[in-house]
């Protein structure tokens, strides 16, 4: 018998993670993968070959970053606002040339790790010190509520590492809506998609020999016996990749090793797993062209232009309405 939690003013973190863990099947969602630790294996991952997705838009951004930052800043003075943020590696690219063409903007980079958002703005200050950056810690749905709020200035929204395969697709369209809320005419969507490819190199990507997928995954376990006072023991649980090719969904799970309960302190919530019973913890949705245009479609959006990295592997599109 399961256990309500005690307290009763809950964090969103909290609520998540009670809701996710008494559900049929058990859920957490990915977003609570990234906490320092978190941040720090993300960063591995994307140095990590078979993660070819890092490679292959810094690849698109690199080679066509004249003709993008032009097309930024053709209409004058923008936002540029980057859902997700992470590191910033890529976006540096970006940046240094806007830079170099004395573009007029402000970098608003936004991400749920107060970690990344400080990183990001210290490095970004230090090397680019001409950008001008207003960084947003929250999710997604809170920044895009407080953008809404603020001001009439032109944006540019940046949205790159497919993140939004984190989401599916009912969510990504209502999430792509919200932000076509926010759109004036000369405003673009800039947004990386990952492609439907072979379901090998899908599958590698996110099961390394190495095993820093799998501590990735599992960290978001670690972040639970850190934060609620949890007693899950990290070793009965394996970390499992599936991908699904004809619908070009990959999905991570926690799979428990065996017969187990975990006790929650701060929640005061007992959890049982049943042997071989799975927490389903990340999705990471692969597109081709009619995909995108169809989510774009449904979220009143057109595809405008679109940068490939010449190998079909990733994609940016630029949507505007
Ligand atoms: C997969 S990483 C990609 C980072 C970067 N966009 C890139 O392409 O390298 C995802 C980033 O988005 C952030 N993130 C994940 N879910 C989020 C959410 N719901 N709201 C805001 N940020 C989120 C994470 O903290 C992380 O920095």
């Amino acid at each position: 018998m399961q256990q309500s939690p005690k307290t009763i003013k809950l964090t969103d973190f909290e609520k998540d993670v009670c809701e996710g863990l008494r559900d049929f099947p058990k859920h957490l969602s990915s977003k609570y993968f990234y906490d320092e630790t978190g941040d720090e294996l993300f960063q591995k991952i994307m140095g990590m070959p078979t993660y070819y997705l890092t490679q292959a838009e810094y690849k698109i951004l690199n080679h066509h970053k004249v003709e993008i930052a032009e097309m930024f800043s053709s209409k004058g003075p923008f936002e540029l606002i980057e859902l997700g943020a992470g590191d910033g590696k890529k976006t540096k690219v970006l940046l240094e040339e806007l830079c170099e063409q004395q573009s007029d903007f402000t970098y608003i980079p936004i991400d749920i790790s107060e970690n990344s958002l400080e990183q990001l703005t210290n490095s970004v200050t230090y090397e680019l010190p001409q950008v001008n950056i207003d960084g947003f810690q929250g999710t997604y749905f809170e920044a895009l509520k407080k953008l809404g709020n603020r001001n009439q200035k032109r944006k540019i929204i940046l949205f790159l590492g497919s993140n939004i395969g984190n989401l599916k697709h009912n969510q990504a369209i209502d999430f792509l809506s919200e932000i076509r809320q926010l759109m004036q005419p000369n405003d673009i969507l800039f947004l990386g998609a990952d492609q439907k490819k072979n379901p090998q190199t899908i599958l590698d990507a996110y099961n390394d020999k190495e095993g820093i997928t799998a501590q990735f995954n599992k960290n978001i376990l670690h972040r639970i016996n850190k934060e609620l006072d949890a007693n899950f023991d990290l070793d009965k649980f394996l970390h499992w990749e599936n991908y699904d090719p004809e619908n070009g969904t990959a999905k991570s799970y926690l799979v428990s090793k065996e017969d187990q309960i975990v006790y929650l302190e701060k929640l005061n919530l007992t959890i049982h797993l049943k042997a071989w019973e799975t927490i389903h913890t990340e999705i990471s949705q692969k597109y081709d062209d009619d995909m995108v245009h169809w989510l774009g479609k449904e979220a009143r959006l057109t595809i405008h232009r679109i940068f490939s990295d010449g190998k079909e592997a990733f994609k940016d599109y630029v949507f505007t309405f």
